[in-house]
């Protein structure tokens, strides 16, 4: 089927970048629905969510339909002229479908049965569900497929649950059924000679349910892959039903933020358009790298631009202390999204619920009302949009480098029964310090699969690929052999795909490529906890490692067990860091090692706190700090946001932004 791969870049021929948010009207009388469409004009607000929560309000009993109210608000938002992103309702089944089919329920590792009463409460693998599920789907794809307000299809919402009960335990020996074939090559994979673990049949073999002690770490990683995988199939279900319905509207589903629970890189190959919920933490200092992270993230998996499926105009209410944004920060941080490559920028939610377990969860329109901050920021926010669009939507971004991410290696290398626990060592605080090193340099960066074409990046950073393929081995090779400049973290190469640790600790060919002779030993460092290297400082790790002959640099080890051991080493265009740089030093080695492969930062001599990014021909300035700053940018450019001409120099307000065409 020829469908389109990106909606956002349907909207961007016609110059918008989607401003809007999830709207749950089931939860508010007709009349507030007049006010709702009045307001959302008023802020420029140009697409809604409908639908994500309102399988009960659709189909309160098995089997009936009431699309009454939707046929008037999706009739509603037509005619104000706002587009409808309708979801399917199939994140939070009705109570009734638990009641019934309690075997649509899923269990946790324990055996626990997760109830209805909240959400999220179905089991991927149950054929109950699935059933019910696609009935709902094709009578809202047939319903509304030919409706003029219908932009984009929502397919459920943030696909999250795991199961262990027993429809999930039979799918998943059919799935290893599948990948492995027989018993002993399951058996081999899973390493089962260890604790007599060995299975006789495949009855025998369970989810990773609750151990006396630590569950077998094969089996744990399959589970994760088949998770992920059994939540795919409930996704492209419904995506094939809407879209035998509607050939020509495109299809997404929500990914949470760097989450584990799926591996994004192949969900996104099944989307018409990525996106995503994002959600950093005013109070947080590093929480616009972090969101960068994710923003990098998103527009790689999509190939292009992407969307904001969600943020929060304010607070949220799932943190410890739930404050607001500071004025200024639901600008900025939007506008960063759009730096970054985003097409839409949207919330949850449009109306403030007054009701339920997140009616302290900030919305577009606050419980304030129109007067309220939150609002008055929107409205800007939506003008702000409205300016810029024409010239950002659809618009891409040129990477230098490419982070390397592989959801897999996260899998199998944040287990238990590993070397260190330490919080900074988990996977996504390291990647997330390598990129941040990147992101303070002012250096875009992409992120790519280990087995991606890499020959377009001049630099390759590899932050921790504790689990690599073969192939991806063949691929790093190949990308060096080419001319590129690889970086690769600790830990890297360690295991195979079955979590089979290689010969040597590292597979051999890295070793080779990287100059390690012999790695001896693993040496993980307590928090708080550094290690003197020359001309910097390690934390969280460290190795004994023998460098071979032929190296061509090394940054040795100063003073302790490790003393004149190389703590980083490079042989030829490949490095190796067997520790992590504090923040500081780690920016500065990268900074070196990416001038030494042609890599520039967006702008030099950026003030401190200042963040830069091209995208299509424009120029985004971010200020995140909390006073105003100058920036120096000789010659003479047009502040899209501003209106007006400036000449040498941008003066950005705290929390202000520019954008500039030169
Ligand atoms: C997620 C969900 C929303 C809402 C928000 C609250 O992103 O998709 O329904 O619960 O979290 O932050």
């Amino acid at each position: 089927m020829d469908r389109p791969r990106d909606p956002v870049l349907a909207d961007a021929a016609r110059g918008r970048i989607l401003f809007g948010g999830d709207y749950n009207p089931e939860q508010w009388p007709e009349e507030t629905w007049h006010e709702d469409v009045r307001l959302m004009k008023e802020a420029g607000v140009n697409t809604v969510t409908l639908g994500v929560f309102s399988w009960a309000r659709l189909e309160p009993r098995p089997g009936a339909r009431e699309f009454g109210w939707l046929d008037t608000l999706m009739d509603l938002m037509h005619d104000n002229g706002v587009g409808v992103v309708l979801a399917t309702p199939t994140a939070s089944p009705p109570p009734w479908m638990g009641r019934l089919h309690p075997e649509t329920l899923p269990r946790d590792a324990d055996g626990h049965v997760e109830w209805w009463g909240g959400r999220q409460h179905f089991s991927h693998s149950s054929a109950v569900y699935r059933r019910y599920a696609a009935a709902i789907t094709e009578d809202l794809a047939a319903r509304y497929g030919s409706h003029p307000a219908l932009t984009l299809w929502h397919i459920n919402n943030e696909y999250c649950t795991f199961d262990h009960g027993d429809e999930a335990a039979a799918a998943f020996r059919r799935w290893l059924r599948d990948r492995y074939g027989t018993l002993d090559a399951l058996n081999d994979a899973w390493g089962t000679a260890f604790w007599s673990q060995g299975y006789d049949c495949w009855d025998g073999v369970l989810p990773p349910r609750r151990a006396h002690y630590l569950n077998n770490p094969s089996q744990v990683l399959d589970f994760r892959r088949f998770t992920s995988d059994m939540l795919l199939e409930c996704f492209t279900a419904e995506r094939d039903i809407v879209a035998r319905h509607t050939p020509h509207i495109p299809v997404t589903t929500n990914f949470m933020p760097l989450w584990t629970g799926q591996d994004g890189w192949r969900w996104a190959e099944e989307e018409d358009v990525v996106s995503v919920d994002l959600y950093p933490d005013a109070r947080d200092p590093l929480a616009p790298r972090s969101a960068a992270l994710v923003q990098d993230l998103t527009r790689s998996q999509a190939r292009g631009p992407w969307m904001v499926m969600e943020q929060a105009a304010g607070g949220v209410n799932w943190r410890a202390v739930n404050q607001p944004k500071p004025r200024g920060l639901n600008r900025l941080w939007s506008l960063q999204a759009v730096a970054r490559g985003a097409d839409a920028v949207c919330y949850f939610q449009w109306r403030q619920s007054r009701q339920g377990a997140e009616k302290f969860h900030s919305a577009m329109l606050g419980h304030a009302g129109p007067r309220g901050r939150a609002f008055q920021e929107v409205k800007r926010l939506g003008a702000d949009l409205a300016r810029i669009g024409a010239e950002v939507a659809g618009t891409g971004i040129r990477a230098d480098v490419a982070v390397l991410h592989d959801w897999h290696a996260w899998w199998a290398g944040d287990q238990d029964g590993r070397l260190s626990t330490e919080a900074g060592a988990d996977y996504p605080a390291v990647l997330s310090a390598w990129h941040g090193a990147l992101w303070e340099s002012g250096v875009t960066c992409d992120f790519a699969h280990p087995e991606h074409d890499l020959s377009g990046y001049r630099m390759v950073v590899a932050p921790q690929l504790y689990l690599l393929t073969d192939a991806a081995v063949d691929n790093l090779l190949a990308y060096v052999r080419g001319g590129g400049t690889l970086v690769a973290g600790f830990l890297t190469g360690t295991a195979d795909q079955d979590d089979r640790v290689r010969p040597g600790g590292m597979d051999v060919r890295l070793r080779e490529l990287f100059g390690v002779r012999v790695l001896h030993e693993w040496w993980p460092l307590p928090a708080g906890e550094q290690v003197d290297c020359e001309g910097f400082t390690g934390i969280l790790w460290s190795e004994e490692i023998e460098a071979a002959d032929t190296v061509d640099e090394v940054l040795a080890y100063r003073g302790g067990e490790l003393d004149g051991m190389p703590a980083v080493l490079r042989r030829d265009r490949a490095w190796y860091f067997s520790t992590l740089p504090e923040p500081e030093a780690l920016r500065a080695l990268l900074a070196r090692i990416a001038a030494g492969a042609g890599v520039r930062p967006v702008l030099d001599g950026l003030p401190p706190g200042v963040e830069a990014v091209r995208r299509g021909g424009l120029l985004f300035l971010l200020n995140h700090g909390r006073a105003p700053v100058t920036v120096p940018l000789p010659g003479r450019h047009h502040d899209l946001l501003g209106g007006a001409a400036v000449t040498d120099a941008v003066t950005l307000d705290r929390y202000g932004a520019a954008v500039l065409r030169s």
